[in-house]
């Protein structure tokens, strides 16, 4: 039974970073990611009058569409027709008002958020709460239509928001975190599409098989042992853990100079541990840091020419389970 409301609903999804693991979970390599609850995408639906169609307005970009009139690869009009789909509804009157605090192209989850708070707008207005697998699934549709190969960890994060272990394929599980610990947050500025990494990258390990598959091992290697810190309350261990799999990243070809500078002040203001995140050659940065330190770093890298920072604080989780099990 349907249960359309009459009244505008809302609904929301968070952004991400990556803590290690980027590039090489594509190819089959665990990775980490946390949410970042406080920067989240918005979707609010408004019903509209009977005959008017479903509208989709994002408010950060200007864009406004006919759901009907979309190409059918658009990435809002996407999200939006698998849930309608999903539920068997028609096209309904309705207005979908989306507005963003994730910066686009970033590797802060943003195209993932958007698509999760539309899937979630649909079903709330239909009286429905779909649950994390639903919303992940139907994410990853819209993400592989439009990220070429990706391995789906974006997708997984932000529907559960909650810190994870990704395997491409497998169900995720739950890190357990004995310590909270805080991270700086950080945007280079430059603009980086995801796609366009994943693609350099494959077309690089395509040339050095070896090489590259050497290299995702190492950065796999570094993940178990992160996450045995973190298990255990070892957060001062994470931070080298944080800098070799950003000289990893390196040598994959995916940082870029200022990245690299940012990291490195980072360090140099106090930072435990310094990476890129996500896909890299621009984007965001996270820093580990000693709650205390958050403020001097962030300063130190918006001196030196970040555009933006933001604090998070990881909480201490109870136990390591598995969705599935639940
Ligand atoms: C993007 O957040 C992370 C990458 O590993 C791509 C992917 O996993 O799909 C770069």
């Amino acid at each position: 039974m349907m249960a359309e409301t009459r009244l505008p609903v809302e609904a929301s999804a968070c952004g991400k970073v990556i803590l290690l693991g980027e590039h090489a979970v594509v190819y089959g390599r665990p990775a980490l990611a946390v949410p970042v609850c406080g920067l989240r995408a918005r979707a609010r639906a408004e019903p509209l009058p009977p005959g008017s169609g479903c509208w989709i307005e994002a408010l950060d970009t200007g864009e406004r569409l006919r759901l009907s009139e979309a190409p059918p690869d658009h990435p809002l009009a996407m999200a939006v027709r698998l849930a309608l789909e999903h539920l068997a509804l028609p096209e309904p009157d309705l207005r979908l008002v989306l507005r963003s605090e994730l910066p686009i192209a970033s590797g802060l989850g943003s195209g993932a958020a958007v698509s999760a708070a539309l899937v979630r707008g649909i079903f709330r207005w239909s009286g429905q709460s779909p649950d994390p697998e639903l919303v992940s699934a139907l994410v990853y549709e819209v993400e592989k239509r439009h990220h070429g190969t990706p391995s789906g960890i974006d997708n997984t994060v932000i529907a559960y928001e909650r810190p994870l272990r990704f395997v491409r394929g497998q169900p995720p599980v739950f890190l357990s975190i004995a310590r909270p610990f805080t991270l700086v947050i950080a945007d280079s500025g430059i603009p980086s599409p995801t796609r366009e990494t994943v693609a350099t990258v494959r077309m690089a390990w395509e040339r050095e098989p070896d090489r590259y598959e050497r290299l995702f091992d190492a950065i796999a290697a570094l993940v178990r042992e992160a996450e045995a810190c973190l298990a255990s309350g070892r957060i001062e261990d994470l931070g080298p853990l944080l800098d070799t799999n950003h000289q990893l990243l390196r040598e994959l070809g995916v940082s870029s100079p200022a990245l690299d500078h940012l990291t490195r002040i980072a360090r140099e203001a106090g930072a435990m541990g310094a990476k890129l995140t996500g896909g890299g050659r621009g984007g965001h940065l996270i820093a580990l840091v000693p709650p205390e330190q958050a403020e001097p770093v962030a300063r130190a890298l918006q001196a030196a020419g970040a555009r933006a920072t933001y604090r998070t604080e990881i909480p201490a989780t109870l136990s390591m389970e598995s969705p599935l099990r639940r």
